[in-house]
Order: C-alpha cells, then structure tokens, then sequence
C-alpha cells in the first residue's frame, strides 16, 4: 500500500487544527454476529481516511503543538495471532505507516490526558461511538477539574470540544488521486458483475442465484465485499427502493431491478441497471425505460465544474416529470406537478449522493444556504428512476414496472467522467448483450 496520500491528509489535519489543537478518532469496535462469532470487519472510513491502518482496537492522536501523529494498537501476541491472525504491534505499525509515536491501544486515556493539557480546541469525531465518546471526555473533565484557577495554576483544558467531522467531511468530498484510481477501480468490478448478472438471468432463476453471480464477479476481481447489501428486485419487488430479501424467483415478461457495488480497497462502486428477465424489453416496458435513460445521460452530461446540483436535480426531474405526462400517468403541466410534489408518486428519491469511502459518502450539499458547486475531484451518483406500483387508476401495463439507472461520475477539469459507463444501458445493447 502506498501510505504517502495517508500521511499527506494527517498533514492536513494538523495544518487546520493548528498548534492549539488535539484530535482523537477510533478504529471500529468488531461487531458480533451470533454468540462468539463476528461480523467480518470493517474499518471505520475516517479512521481509514487517516491512517491506513486495517486493525481493530486502535486509536490515532494528531498533537497540533507537536505536529505529530500517534498510534494505540493492540501489541504483538503470539498465541492470539495463532488464533487470529497477524497484527502489527505499535513498533512494526509505526514504522510500516509513518506514524511519529506508536503506543499499545491501552495507553491511549493517558496520554489524551497529557496531551490536551492547554490545548485550545480538543476534535473529535463526537456521537460515533459513544463508548469512547465518555472515555474521551472524561480525560477532558479530568484536566478541567484541576486546571487553571484550581488544583494547578498554569494549566487549562481545550474550552472548544470541536467536530472533527466537519474537517474531515469537507476533505473527503474532495477525493484524491489515489481515492480516485480505487472508486474507479471499484466502479470496474462493479460494472463486471452486472455484466455477468445480464448475461446469466434468465426466467425461472431466483433473486438470489443472480445475487450469487453479482458477488461471485466481484470476489473473483479481488473485491470482499460489496459496499451495501445488493438489491436485486424482480418484477414488483423494484417497486421497493431497498428490496434486499432477493428470494423470490424471477419471471418471464417481468424486468429486474439490480443496485449492487464491489467494495475496493474500502471505497465504494454503487451501480444500478434494469433490464428484461427475458432479454426483450416489452413495449410499454420500453417506453418508460428511455425516460429514466433519458434523464439519467441528461443529468451525467450535466456535470461539470461550477454545476449547481439543484439544477442538474431539477434537468432529471422535468424529463421524468414530462415523461410521466406523456404516459399520461400524471396529468397538468410539468412545473404544477413540481410545484404539487404529484410526481412523487413515481419518484420518490434524489437524483444522487457522493460516494466514497461510504457508499452514501460524508459532505454537504449545502453551504451557507447556498448549494454547493460540483469541483473536481468530487464524485457523484446519478440515479434517477421510475417506479409504478400496482393501483387502480394506473393501466394495468404499467403495474410493477419499478426502473433505476445508476452511474458513478468523477468531475473533472474539463467536465466529468462517467467510470461506470462500462455496463450497457441503452436498450439494444442491452438486449444484444443478453442474446449473445
Ligand atoms: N445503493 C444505494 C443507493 O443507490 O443509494
Ligand atoms: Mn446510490
Ligand atoms: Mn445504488
């Protein structure tokens, strides 16, 4: 792993919490599952973000005074690495990721407590895990306790308990190169495994067995894990945003809905694709399929530098809205239907969210009242889609007709790049692809 883009960002950290500042954050604790077996593990994406490191039981201290950066992680053990596997130990650690100090994860209280000692502004990621949260700030009251006009004269306690995400959240919506080449990466395997599950559906497979193939192509491709829990949604079950019980089997004339992603190096692909069990869209399928693609590669085209999301959101949403009227599933004007919220019937979700390190990544959309311009650097999905439920003022063609076309898109200097334009979209490749 190249560790240089981790030890750029702790830099970045400690240039803006200045030399007043302490920020603490944690590993994610191990989850457990049943009785004394756990969930596979996953590291906590800030936590990542920062240091790299891959283990449980860890902590990581940037001293803005020192400008230094300090690990707690478990210690070498010889019989538990027999049981479980390798771990660093906080030398190996430090050398292996650049850190300036390296502890075992149990000192981590005590040296908090030395550290803030007259320290303006303590950062921490508040509320995420509320156990260490009492830790921390008991560290914190200690040192108030007995600072300045108390017990010692020449000390005082940070008296700004700040939120480190609010550091983070704004650099993590900005990704860098290296978050760049693994979100592609991931965006590569993703798309390869609805390239399998295309050409493997057909009527009479079960949700699940297409769930199979999804995460088949994705661990043959070295990803572990995907980065949500796949929907993947036959007929009706489309109509359901976060159908992931992908049990029921599916049938000849109905679509299926798939919204799965490969999890790479812990970053996050999210691709959605519709398409016909069969291979053949029907007509009335067709038809309302072409108008989510339509807003979709209005949308992807869209962005670019200086965009207002709120106006690419309201591109989609008149294609969609328009659509619906010429379906005559809505009835009146585009914009009174907006203004009415009635298309909310058929659209009820935004057109996207960044991505990352979390699949819905951290990052305002909104700045001080004003929406946030797309820069750089920043990645988005484009998801807009139509779901038509059965009900009995809805011509009975278009029940359960539920459609989703994701894309994951990088903008870039000269616009944006669409890196899961991989997997077919357009009805006739699709439908060739599913011949072939
Ligand atoms: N896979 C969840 C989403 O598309 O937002
Ligand atoms: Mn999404
Ligand atoms: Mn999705």
């Amino acid at each position: 792993m190249n560790i240089t883009p981790f030890i750029e960002r702790r830099r970045r950290v400690l240039a803006q919490i200045g030399s007043n500042g302490l920020a603490v954050l944690f590993a994610a604790p191990e989850q457990r599952r049943s009785n004394d077996t756990e969930f596979p593990f996953r590291q906590d994406s800030y936590f990542h973000y920062l240091t790299g490191f891959g283990e449980p039981q860890a902590a990581l201290l940037l001293d803005g005074a020192s400008g230094k950066s300090i690990l707690f992680c478990r210690d070498k053990d010889e019989l538990g690495e027999i049981w479980n596997g390798f771990r660093y130990g906080p030398q190996a650690a430090a050398e292996a990721f650049a850190f300036d100090e390296a502890y075992s994860f149990g000192e981590w209280e005590q040296h908090l407590g030395k550290a803030i000692l007259n320290k303006k502004s303590l950062y921490a990621l508040w509320g995420v895990y509320p156990e260490y949260d009492s830790k921390v700030m008991a560290q914190w009251h200690k040192v108030q306790q007995s600072a300045g006009r108390r017990v010692q004269t020449n000390t005082y306690a940070p008296e700004c308990l700040a939120d480190l995400a609010a550091v983070l959240d704004s650099m993590r919506l900005v990704k860098d190169e290296a978050e760049i080449a693994l979100l592609k990466k991931a965006g590569e395997i993703s798309a390869m495994a609805h390239i399998r599950a295309m050409k493997q559906t057909r009527p009479g497979m079960s949700e699940l067995q297409i769930e199979a193939e999804i995460l088949h192509e994705f661990m043959r491709q070295g990803a572990r894990f995907p980065s949500y829990n796949s929907i993947v949604a036959g007929g009706k079950n489309a109509c359901c945003l976060h159908y992931v019980e992908n049990k029921d089997v599916l049938r000849d004339g109905d679509l299926l809905l798939i919204d799965a992603g490969a999890e790479y190096g812990l970053y996050a692909g999210d691709i959605t694709r519709t398409f016909p069990v069969n291979g053949r869209f029907g007509a009335v399928q067709k038809d309302v399929y072409e108008i989510v693609l339509a807003a979709n590669e209005a949308a992807i085209a869209a962005v670019k530098p200086q965009a207002d999301w709120g106006e690419i959101h309201m591109l989609a949403l008149k294609i969609l809205v328009q659509g619906l009227l010429d379906l005559k599933l809505l009835k009146g004007s585009v914009d009174g239907n907006i203004e009415s919220q009635a298309y909310q019937r058929f659209y009820m979700h935004g057109l996207g969210h960044w991505v990352g390190l979390d699949v819905h990544d951290v990052g305002k959309r909104w700045q001080d009242g004003k929406p946030l311009l797309l820069q750089p650097g920043m990645t988005t999905t484009i998801e807009p889609g139509l779901y038509i439920a059965a009900a009995d003022d809805i011509p009975e063609a278009f029940h359960n007709i539920g459609i989703r076309i994701e894309d994951n898109v990088l903008v870039t200097e000269e616009g944006s790049e669409n890196y899961t334009s991989l997997v077919p979209k357009s009805v006739a490749e699709i439908e060739a692809l599913m011949r072939a």
